[in-house]
């Protein structure tokens, strides 16, 4: 990387930004993209501003030493104030530890505070996992969860830190279910309500697999794969009046395997069974493979075949943070009526 040209590709960056970055500052937001890789002229390059931190992470080849100086430099220069500096690179060989490669070393870094529309969210640039608590493309999601939430009960499926669950309890929801299988995520989740002040009476974190709970809700059964006996929390069918259901990509759990590419009906249906009527379910997919055309039927089939049609459907998408190289942002937002 030549830093100049980095320095010349960073200030075009916050240009394009300008009025993005005064609506979120107005609007009391202090974690946003500053630079978007392939979008803004270098692949597998991204810089995040998180509060007081600007995060650099590598997806493809990693930054040599001096080359993470350079960035931090060009970094200072062009953002006024007093910043603390991250580098991860995330594109590990196999076997290889992220150790190698987080300068400066792992756990250097304690955890900050930002905010995104006045809630605040604990980030830590270096932990057990590898992305920072709060994923910022998906502010629109939280943005729209926060309106609709006013006393409404809201089922948050794979929650991760609870980053949507707390931005709905600050929305005025009666009461928010977080349910993830991840314990650590969940613990930063409850600290993330507490640091805003949310009830816990109002505020459930629930470790489980997120199948299993949801099908429980919606009255479906759950027995094991190959019908082997496993234990489970039990949970009695109920309905919510919003769900925000933001899959990974694809992960392995204990009825089935997470598959947005291949199988989001298996998520979809039993999230429309768990809804009141009049409810409204907040999915994401972030597949880059999968098109809007595509997921829209696929979501509309199976809203029909479960005999739930959906009323309305909304597609939204990142905010310019996220520029997109095809017009094609991989993360699609869809807010869905029965
Ligand atoms: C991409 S993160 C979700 C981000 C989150 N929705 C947010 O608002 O920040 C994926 C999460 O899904 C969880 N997860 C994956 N498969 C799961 C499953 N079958 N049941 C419960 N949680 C699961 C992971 O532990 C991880 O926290």
């Amino acid at each position: 990387m030549n830093p100049a040209d980095f320095a010349r590709l960073l200030s075009r960056a916050l240009e394009a930004r300008g009025p993005l970055l005064e609506k979120l500052r107005a609007e009391g937001t202090d974690c946003y993209r500053l630079f978007h890789g392939i979008a803004e002229g270098l692949t597998g390059l991204t810089v995040d501003r998180y509060g007081p931190l600007l995060l650099a992470q590598t997806f493809r080849d990693p930054l040599s030493t001096s080359d993470a100086a350079a960035l931090e430099a060009a970094l200072n220069a062009a953002i006024p104030g007093d910043f603390h500096f991250a580098y991860n690179h995330r594109g590990k060989r196999p076997g290889e530890s992220f150790d190698k490669w987080h300068r400066p070393e792992p756990n250097a870094l304690g955890e900050f505070t930002c905010s995104e529309g006045g809630v605040k969210y604990l980030i830590r640039a270096r932990h057990r996992g590898i992305d920072p608590w709060l994923f910022l493309d998906l502010r629109p999601g939280r943005r729209l969860l926060r309106a609709a939430a006013q006393g409404r009960s809201v089922l948050n499926l794979f929650a991760y830190t609870c980053g949507a669950g707390v931005c709905a309890a600050a929305g005025g929801a009666a009461e928010v279910w977080n349910v993830d299988f991840a314990g650590s995520s969940l613990e930063v989740g409850g600290r993330n309500a507490a640091l805003n002040g949310i009830p816990p009476e109002k505020f459930r974190t629930i470790k489980e697999d997120c199948l299993t709970v949801v099908r429980q809700l919606a009255g479906l059964d759950v027995r094991g794969r190959f019908g082997k006996k496993r234990s489970y929390l039990r949970i009695e069918p109920r309905r919510f009046g919003l769900v925000f259901l933001d899959p990974p990509a694809w992960a392995k759990g204990p009825l089935a395997a997470v598959d947005i590419v291949r199988d989001y009906p298996a998520l979809f249906k039993p999230a429309l069974l768990a809804l009141e009527p009049g409810g409204r379910i907040i999915a994401t997919n972030h597949a880059a493979g999968v098109s809007w055309e595509d997921w829209e039927a696929a979501l509309r089939r199976c809203a029909d075949k479960a005999g739930r049609p959906l009323k309305s459907l909304e597609r939204t998408e990142p905010d310019g943070d996220f520029p997109s190289f095809d017009g094609r942002p991989p993360l699609k937002i869809a807010v869905c009526g029965i």
